[in-house]
C-alpha cells in the first residue's frame, strides 16, 4: 500500500488522472472501474480537462461502474449510472455503450449481480479501479461485515452511510436502503485501485483501514492486502496517520522509475 499525502484535491485530482492517464496510453482498451460520491469529481474534471485540452482518447476504453442504489427508476438524477454519466463519461470520447453499472431495476437482481461479474471477467478484469471511503471504512457499499471473499452482490445500507449520502437526495427518507455493489473480492481482482480521501471527517476510517488492524469491521483494510493499491489524501484526511511523516519521506524519495 502506498500512502501519498498531498496538499489538497486538486493535486489529488491530477495524480490519479495522471494514472488514468499513464494507462489509456499504454493500452487504450483499459478498462477503468468507477466510484461515484464527491471524492472522485476532481479526477474526473482532471480528466476531462485532458481530453479537452491534450485529445487524451478514451475511445476504446471500458468503464465499470462500482456500485449502484438498488430501486430508483432509470434516469434518476442520484443513480450512479446518471453521476458517472454526467460527470465522467459525457465529458469524454467514452463510448456509451461500453459504459456499465449493476441494474440497479431489475427484477431479478441476484441475476443482475451475476450478469454483472461476468460482463467485468468478459472484459478482461478492471485495469485500474477508483475507490472513495465511506466514514465508516466502506469501499464500494461494502459496509462494515461486508466478507472479505465477497462479489458484486446486494447490500443494505448502514444508517450513517445513508446519513452521508443524504446531502445528494431532498430528505434522508428519499435515500434508498439497498445497493448493489462489487464485492470486495471483486475490488481486490483489480490490477491497480486507486483510492482517495479528503477532509477531517475521513481521518479515522483513513486510520483505520491503513493502519489498523485487517478486519471486516473496516471494510477498506483488506486493501492492505492488495498488491497494488495507492491511496492518495489530503493533509486533513492523513491527520490522524501514526507514520504520516513516514509517508511522506517515502514518497519524497521515490525514485522515478517507479511510477505510481
Ligand atoms: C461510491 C462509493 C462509496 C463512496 C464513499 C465516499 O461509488 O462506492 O464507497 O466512495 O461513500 O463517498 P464520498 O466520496 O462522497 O465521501
Amino acid at each position: 500500500m502506498e500512502v501519498v499525502i498531498l496538499p489538497g484535491s486538486r493535486q489529488i485530482g491530477r495524480m490519479a488522472a495522471d494514472a488514468v492517464e499513464a494507462l489509456v496510453r499504454r493500452k487504450p482498451d483499459a478498462v477503468l472501474g468507477l466510484a461515484t460520491g464527491s471524492s472522485p469529481l476532481p479526477i474526473y474534471d482532471e480528466l476531462a480537462l485532458r481530453h479537452e485540452d491534450r485529445g487524451l482518447d478514451f475511445g476504446r476504453a471500458h468503464g465499470f461502474a462500482l456500485d449502484e442504489y438498488v430501486g430508483l427508476p432509470a434516469g434518476h438524477p442520484q443513480s450512479y449510472r446518471e453521476v458517472i454519466r454526467k460527470e465522467f463519461t459525457d465529458r469524454v470520447n467514452i463510448a456509451p455503450e461500453n459504459v456499465h453499472s449493476p441494474d440497479g431495476t431489475a427484477a431479478d437482481l441476484p441475476a443482475a449481480c451475476q450478469y454483472y461479474e461476468d460482463a467485468i471477467k468478459e472484459r478482461g478484469g478492471i485495469d485500474l479501479q477508483i475507490l472513495g471511503v465511506g466514514t465508516d471504512g466502506h469501499i464500494g457499499f461494502n459496509e462494515p461485515g461486508s466478507s472479505f471473499a465477497s462479489r458484486t452482490r446486494i447490500k443494505t445500507l448502514i444508517e450513517q452511510t445513508r446519513r452521508d449520502n443524504a446531502r445528494f437526495f431532498s430528505s434522508l427518507a428519499d435515500v434508498p436502503h439497498h445497493v448493489i455493489t462489487q464485492g470486495l473480492g471483486t475490488i481486490m481482482d483489480a490490477r491497480h485501485v486507486v483510492l482517495v480521501a479528503t477532509g477531517a471527517q475521513k481521518a479515522q476510517a483513513v486510520r483505520d483501514f491503513v493502519e489498523g488492524p485487517v478486519a471486516a469491521i473496516c471494510a477498506a483494510s483488506i486493501l492492505q492486502f492488495h498488491p497494488h493499491a495507492t491511496i492518495l489524501l489530503d493533509e486533513a484526511a492523513a491527520s490522524s496517520l501514526r507514520l504520516a511523516d513516514y509517508y511522506r519521506h517515502a514518497y519524497d524519495n521515490k525514485p522515478d522509475w517507479q511510477g505510481l
